[in-house]
């Protein structure tokens, strides 16, 4: 798949946090209208495909990755004709939706569950994950929760342990049982028919685990700080017979027209490309590529990584690029102000569908949380490293303008997580007004993108820039090149690049210094600057 044709490949994907978007009933929760109030400034972004995280009844011990039941509304975010409204709203503006589909485990409160705990010989049982405690009592054996302690819990009742790779509240279904896809799918159906455009699928490759349940083994490189990276987690994670799985739930899928599977996944390149599928059956049109996020922010490194994920893409895979999620730090507080600027032309500007998270366009930062506002089940379960592992700082509600609540929620209401210090000051409203701003940068490169073939589909090639700290390489072809310089240093750098045209168009500088035609060989790069610009026609690129 060489050009891009489709929506999900020219397109950007924004993501929004149901919970901290926007308010519109007072109880200091976001919601549906909230979102639906807020699709005009989703638009003006550029930003074609929106992800909600989970939306679905829920007790919300993990906020909503606990699902109670798959084809309803929460209450808190609104209705179900407040959804349907909602997706009538996105395709009338030409965008699309895609709703998060956790089919790895549901909620302790899920019908399913609730049967499968009331006996063992309810026929719901199976559906779960269930063991005998160990031989001389205890779980059956060494696997770990995510979120700290073991994957297993005691049901007093049935004298059984059932497993869970997170909370307990989050019972894993057992896709080995064969009702248990179908179940899914059913679920998936409900969404496609009413016209959802696809799922972001979570935890995708956890999906099946060992069936004959032995340990994993010690990870000899733990660090000693995160229990759960204790253990390799060869028996719960991308076993083999996951791909058949997921083949299963893409060719459903592909029952409707032009929709979209993402699949969630952390893995180096050699594991992550499997999830594309091969001609005998295709798996995720995107499996999620995080690489981003991880790797130290340096010109050479991030240089290295893009070129080796381009020379793993099979040929049919198109590639994905993600700065942002609810999981991970903020792109502003783990790069810094300056370079967050950098980081957005960069992944707009990369071969491939790129991926946002809300609030990333104008800069947010992490807001820190004494550990007595915190929420996030991983923090609170593991509160001596309560501040690598809580999710709660990146989560803050959206920081719209400088009346109350930065206009998240009402005056006077409480939002469910603080807002931040200085939300008064850093919101949309003040940089829409500042045509200088983060926000007005984000706006103008994700404008270019749109308007430059070069940049949605065409061919990608890495550069020597002649100089540490600066990122190069081209998008187009000979005839339609764009070249991207990009300034990981804090000081000024001059690029000496290896092309013969003395001259370009910048057509976009992360300062938002006005167009102009530069001389190559004397080119500046200013301190966190990034540039894009057009080659000359002929004569420039060997
Ligand atoms: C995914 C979600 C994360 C959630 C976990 C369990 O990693 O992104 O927020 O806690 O799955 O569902």
């Amino acid at each position: 798949m060489s050009a891009a044709a489709n929506w999900w490949q020219t397109g950007i994907i924004y993501q929004v946090y149901p919970r901290s978007f926007q308010d519109s009933n007072g109880d200091g929760v976001g919601d549906l209208a909230g979102i639906i109030a807020r699709l005009n400034y989703l638009h003006s972004l550029n930003v074609d495909i929106l992800w909600l995280s989970p939306i679905y009844p829920s007790p919300m011990h993990d906020f909503g990755y606990d699902v109670a039941d798959y084809c309803a509304i929460h209450p808190l975010f609104g209705t179900m004709a407040d959804f349907d409204r909602l997706l009538a709203e996105v395709h009338a503006r030409g965008m699309r939706l895609l709703l998060d589909l956790v089919p790895n485990h549901s909620s302790h409160l899920h019908p399913w569950f609730i049967a499968s705990r009331s006996a063992r010989d309810d026929p719901r049982r199976a559906w779960y994950i269930w063991r005998d405690p160990a031989p001389g009592g205890g779980p059956p054996n060494n696997w770990l929760s995510h979120f700290g302690g073991p994957a297993w819990t005691f049901d007093e009742a049935s004298g059984q342990y059932y497993m869970h790779q997170f909370l307990p509240q989050q019972p894993e279904l057992n896709h080995r049982h064969p009702e248990v896809l179908p179940a899914i799918l059913d679920c998936m159906r409900f969404w496609l028919d009413k016209g959802v455009d696809g799922f972001r699928v979570d935890v995708i490759g956890m999906l099946l685990k060992d069936p004959l349940f032995r340990d994993e083994p010690e990870n000899p490189s733990w660090n000693g700080v995160r229990e759960y990276q204790r253990l390799l987690h060869v028996h719960t994670a991308n076993l083999p017979e996951v791909h058949a799985l997921i083949r299963r739930m893409r060719a459903f899928l592909d029952g409707w027209d032009d929709r979209l599977m993402i699949g969630e996944l952390y893995l180096p390149n050699a594991d992550l490309v499997r999830y594309y599928g091969d001609e005998q059956g295709a798996e995720c049109h995107l499996p999620f590529n995080f690489q981003l996020i991880r790797a130290p922010w340096d010109a050479a490194v991030v240089r290295h990584l893009v070129d080796a994920y381009e020379a793993a893409l099979p040929r049919h895979a198109w590639p994905n690029w993600v700065l942002g999620n609810h999981d991970q730090k903020r792109l502003a507080s783990r790069v810094g102000s300056r370079q967050a600027r950098v980081a957005h032309m960069l992944l707009l500007t990369l071969r491939g569908t790129p991926t946002c998270y809300y609030g990333d366009e104008i800069g947010m930062l992490d807001v820190p949380l004494p550990l007595a506002l915190m929420q996030d089940p991983p923090a609170l379960r593991q509160p001596e490293i309560a501040h690598l592992v809580g999710r709660d700082p990146q989560r803050t509600p959206m920081q719209w303008d400088a009346s109350a609540n930065a206009g998240f929620a009402a005056a006077g209401v409480r939002p469910w997580l603080p807002l931040a210090p200085d939300c008064g000051a850093h919101n949309v409203a003040r940089q829409l007004a500042d045509p200088s701003s983060a926000l007005a940068f984000f706006r103008a490169m994700s404008a270019l993108r749109r308007a430059e073939p070069a940049l949605a589909s065409g061919s990608y090639r890495s550069l020597d820039a002649g100089k540490p700290d600066v990122f190069a390489y081209l998008r187009g072809d000979p005839g339609n090149a764009l070249l991207v310089l990009l300034n990981f240093a804090a000081e000024p750098r001059c690029p000496v690049l290896p092309l013969s045209c003395a001259a370009a168009d910048l057509l976009l500088s992360t300062t938002m210094t006005p167009p102009r035609r530069v001389s190559l060989s004397q080119l500046v790069l200013a301190a966190d600057e990034g540039m894009v610009l057009r080659l000359p026609v002929a004569g420039c690129v060997a």
